[in-house]
């Protein structure tokens, strides 16, 4: 359901949830002030309690309410990214919910690069929780329509057309002059380095929740299957017709239903979640996914890619 954005600051003010745009993908968005609200998220999107929740804010000058510490590399990453599609996880005020931040004792903060979303931002004048607007484990939406098609018609949206980034955000965490990648985004690990003054710490004894830490993550509904050549792909595909499938690069391939993606990381980018909700679509037997070239630029389409086609080896691992 199409909502105006004054009806959507009514709403969020009054403790519901509505879908949002960003510049990444759309948002299941609450008041992160209001915990009856932020239980509405988890409970529309059937996600444990135990997997944490970004909060959004208007402005870096809003770090402060949810932060206990706001150390200078932070700072310089902060001038340099936001707004955009950087969330930083750092150590959280005590006030800041235990259930946005699934208690951990941090919280996740970001300011987003859309338009709509930061005047929701603004005008409301709340901090914002608000993961993918998809159920567990599923495709996150880059459009209202996929939202609605995921969440149920009578999920209120705000229209703000179709996501410029496609993924979801980069998420560095961040302890004293230190950082460590927790998930790989658009903005990637050597933009991060460079900002910081310095390489990703990899030797940091407390793990933190790791994001979309669940193999099985940002899937269709129709099985998917990736492959490390093109080769092996039109083999498969030559021996059990029937498939769909998902190229980057030049379409050299002539297969039936097929969406090739430009072998330019952030075109592909994205074009890359509408494309696989056009597959799924599509009710083919299985989808052929073709993995682009393993280099840094591509590392966070591969990383949805993986986390799409992942299965487990057995049911007992
Ligand atoms: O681009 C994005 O980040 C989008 C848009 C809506 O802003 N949001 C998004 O939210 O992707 P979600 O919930 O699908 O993914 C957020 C990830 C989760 O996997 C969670 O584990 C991680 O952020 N996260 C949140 N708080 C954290 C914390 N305190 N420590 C470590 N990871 C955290
Ligand atoms: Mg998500």
């Amino acid at each position: 359901m199409r909502i105006s954005p004054a009806k959507a600051i009514d709403l969020l003010q009054r403790g519901e949830v509505v879908a949002i745009p960003t510049e990444t993908v759309y948002g299941l968005a609450a008041d992160a002030s209001n915990e009856l609200a932020i239980a509405k998220i988890y409970a529309t999107k059937q996600r444990p309690a135990n997997n944490p929740l970004i909060v959004h804010i208007a402005s870096a000058t809003q770090v402060v309410d949810w932060a206990s510490e706001f150390p200078p590399l932070a700072h310089r990453l902060v001038q340099a990214f936001w707004p955009g599609p950087l969330t930083l996880v750092l150590p959280a005020r005590a006030e800041v919910s235990t259930i946005v931040r699934a208690g951990e004792p941090t919280v996740a903060l970001r300011v987003p690069a859309h338009p709509i979303a930061l005047a929701l931002l603004r005008d409301s004048g709340l901090g914002l929780a608000a993961p993918s607007a998809n159920k567990y484990t599923q495709l996150s939406p880059t459009t209202a329509d996929h939202v609605e098609a995921g969440l149920g018609a009578e999920i209120p949206v705000l229209d703000g057309g179709a996501c410029q980034i496609g993924i979801e955000s980069t998420i560095v965490s961040i302890t004293g002059d230190t950082w460590q990648l927790l998930r790989p985004g658009m903005i990637d690990e050597a933009a991060i380095t460079l900002i910081a003054g310095r390489p990703a710490n990899q030797s940091v004894t407390h793990t933190p929740k790791a994001p979309g830490q669940h193999l099985l993550h940002y899937s269709p509904h129709t099985p998917c299957l990736l492959f490390t050549s093109r080769p092996a792909l039109m083999d498969y595909a030559a021996n059990k017709p029937g498939g769909a499938a998902l190229l980057f690069g030049d379409d050299i391939a002539n297969l039936k239903t097929t969406i090739t993606l430009p072998a330019e990381p952030a075109v592909a980018a994205e074009q890359l979640y509408a494309s696989l909700h056009t597959l799924d679509a599509a009710q083919a037997s299985v989808i052929l996914i073709e993995s682009p070239p393993d280099t840094p630029a591509w590392a966070a389409v591969r990383d949805r890619l993986q986390r799409a086609t992942y299965q487990p080896v057995s049911q007992n691992d």
